[in-house]
């Protein structure tokens, strides 16, 4: 990546394109993709205003499986249900202030026709190569079965009612060929297995300019050797094609086979900006052919890092395309500790937080948070009041309230031609390179953090001038409007770092200023200028609509569960019916221990799991439990518990499982762990 942030934009003006992940069309944008949003909205003004040529552009994913059933359930076309989704997405978006060059939809003429190039010229250097395989198929619907929608007994642990790809509850990856009793999640019938000819893209042919590509810095060290675990497991060849019905586009000359909605979502990233070029008059080849000196970045969430840092880089390669510079990965978004729920009220939408909140809020609190890390994002909502109240409108924006009103009434409105302070300005105008490599960086919560330094080094100035006790002093009036005057200049400063972060405020700053604020706006400050009257620009965050927000987005989720994303689980009663008796002497075989939590933590590579370590009184036992759904690790650790401690111990992949913590609920994020009451001590047993 060149590193330009230190150079002036006159010097070498950048030709950027940045794109975010595709929103599918068969659900509505919620905190966890304004996170991604955001963070690529931040940095494409960031790049706008040190005098770039950065162009944005996203789209909603309209092709696959989830769509078609839902306009199906819905009783629409998949058209008009993914015309609708897209305007609904970019409406939301647009409120949030994340203004996309092109907002568009995978499903255009323009992504058609750029899937069938790609394809064709794939095809063409020898990398596409059909084979029959054999598949789950509803024989009532008529359709193959992804593994999503087929349910059933767990192979390997014989649990019930589980996904067929993976159990929840034992963690087994599977085929959905090897469950027991599978049946359809979308009729209801028994699968049967079916014969078909599928196309696969050669990835394994890609290795070494993967291996290449991944070494060269284009991802963060920590996906680049998470990345190299696969090439570890051997790269496979990739099914590209689906059977009819499938919304999506034909593949040529393969008449009822589709193009896998993973190949035409990053093509239609293509296919967003050719769309955008055509308009205005921009080449399309500049930023996508080999050898070209634009930058193109994706921004995009950790759990699809491998169809962007192996499929997609393999696809534009062996198309005869250039490679991303960057695939820009951040981690997910957790609220107050936990994984977004629906039953808490933390799973929520973006349309449920704007009518609530200030979407500048939001924008801050993540800035303030996102690093160039994979981490994940904790929105604690206390956090969030208190540092949205204490710095925007308890230090910038007060900065300018205690500042204005003196100008306005004593001194006409116009700042002094002097500055009171050459040392307090000199450290705002010089900051300006050093956050600036912190956005450039995306180390957004490093650039925040300098920002409020400033503005904890303004306040305090004016809190040592007292402009309100000197105001009174006649012969003080020259120096009480020069310190007002670098007041008011200093939040001009401020709200300039801020402005790729917080787009409204500025503006209301810029009217207020009389001045349109540019990165570099920073070196000449405003002497002898004629500012606004103040007016109030940020309220405080009021905990009662956050609150408010919260109620509604349990009410709003669970009042229409039909406009949740297919596919659902099957309609499963919450409690379970009461086993058939047991004699006690079976029970007496069960050996139920209090245990204190002394460690929890993720398991690599395990999406359920979480390893908890569980003092037993006169020993230590490692379980691994599925609770990961329900629990942060940091929640779990000094809670007491139940656990079973005579289970047989069984081997996971992960390591040795002696145990089970006991847990009541239906599953997913509502699921709670047992706790006794006080005074139960680890290693008593339960009778
Ligand atoms: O995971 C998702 O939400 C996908 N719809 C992202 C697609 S990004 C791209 F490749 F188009
Ligand atoms: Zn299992």
């Amino acid at each position: 990546m060149p590193d330009s942030a230190a150079s002036s934009p006159s010097s070498s003006r950048r030709r950027i394109l940045l794109t975010s992940a595709l929103p599918y069309a068969n659900g509505s944008i919620h905190l966890g993709h304004l996170l991604e949003h955001i963070q690529t909205d931040i940095w494409a003004r960031f790049q706008r205003m040190r005098g770039h040529e950065c162009y944005s552009v996203c789209a909603d994913d309209a092709h696959g499986t989830p769509v078609m059933l839902k306009a199906q359930e819905l009783g629409i076309t998949p058209e008009e249900m993914v015309a609708q989704t897209r305007d609904e997405h970019h409406r939301d978006l647009l409120d949030f202030g994340i203004e996309y060059n092109n907002y568009y939809v995978t499903h255009s003429e323009e992504n058609k026709q750029l899937c069938e190039t790609v394809y064709n010229k794939l095809d063409a250097a020898g990398y596409i190569s059909k084979r029959t395989i054999s598949q789950l198929y509803d024989p009532e619907k008529q359709m193959f079965l992804p593994d999503r929608f087929v349910r059933g007994t767990c192979p390997n642990c014989g649990a019930e009612d589980q996904y067929g790809d993976s159990c929840d509850v034992c963690s087994a990856t599977y085929s959905p060929a090897e469950m027991k009793n599978p049946r359809s999640v979308v009729s209801g019938a028994t699968p049967i297995l079916k014969d078909s000819e599928h196309y696969f893209f050669d990835l394994p042919q890609f290795e070494s300019m993967l291996r290449e590509w991944l070494s060269s810095g284009a991802v963060q060290t920590e996906m680049a050797n998470k990345l190299n675990e696969w090439f570890e497991q051997g790269l496979q060849q990739w099914d590209i094609s689906r059977d009819a019905p499938y919304f999506g586009f034909e593949i040529p000359n393969a008449p009822n086979k589709f193009f896998y909605v993973w190949v035409d979502a990053p093509v239609g990233y293509m296919a967003s900006f050719l769309n955008f070029c055509a308009s205005n008059d921009l080449n399309f080849d500049d930023f996508w052919q080999q050898g070209s000196d634009t930058e193109l970045y994706h921004f995009i969430g950790k759990d699809i890092t491998y169809f962007h840092c192996l499929f997609w880089p393999a696809m534009l390669e062996g198309a005869g395309y250039r490679k991303p510079t960057g695939v820009n990965v951040h981690g997910f978004v957790t609220v107050n500790g936990a994984k977004m729920s629906k039953s808490r009220g933390t799973f929520i939408k973006g349309r449920t937080y704007l009518d609530h909140l200030d979407p500048e809020y939001l924008r801050y609190y993540f800035a303030s948070k996102l690093s160039e890390n994979v981490t994940d994002i904790d929105l604690n909502f206390e956090d969030f009041a208190q540092k949205v109240n204490a710095d925007l409108v308890g230090k910038v924006v007060n900065i300018a309230s205690r500042c204005a009103s003196f100008i306005t009434k004593r001194f006409d409105g116009k700042l002094s031609e002097t500055c009171a302070d050459e040392s307090l300005m000199n450290a705002f105008i010089n900051a300006s390179q050093s956050i600036a490599q912190r956005f450039e960086a995306r180390q957004y919560h490093h650039a925040i953090r300098e920002i409020m330094a400033l503005a904890d080094r303004a306040n305090q100035y004016i809190d040592a001038q007292a402009p309100w006790v000197t105001i009174k002093d006649e012969s003080l009036q020259a120096h009480t409007h020069a310190v007002c005057s670098l007041g008011i200049n200093c939040f001009r400063m401020l709200v300039t770092y801020l402005k790729p972060v917080l787009p409204r405020l500025a503006q209301q700053a810029e009217a207020f200023l009389n001045d349109n604020l540019t990165w570099d706006s920073v070196k000449a400050p405003l002497y002898g200028h004629a500012i606004d009257k103040f007016k109030p620009m940020m309220q405080r965050v009021d905990m009662d609509k956050i609150n408010a927000m919260i109620e509604d987005s349990k009410q709003s989720l669970s009042a229409s569960e039909d406009s949740a994303p297919v596919p659902k689980k099957p309609p499963t009663s919450k409690i379970d019916p009461i086993a058939p008796t047991i004699e006690f002497d079976d029970f007496a075989k069960i050996d139920l221990r209090i245990a204190l939590i002394t460690k929890a933590e993720h398991v690599e590579g395990a999406d359920k799991l979480l390893r908890l370590e569980l003092d037993i009184g006169e020993q230590t036992k490692q379980v691994f439990a599925g609770i990961k759904s329900a629990y942060q690790p940091e929640q779990l650790e000094g809670k007491h518990t139940v656990m079973v401690a005579n289970l047989a111990p069984r081997k996971m992949r992960f390591g040795l499982s002696e145990g089970m913590v006991l847990a009541a609920g239906p599953g997913g994020d509502d699921l709670y762990i047992l706790e006794p009451h006080v005074g139960a001590t680890p290693g008593m047993r339960v009778k």
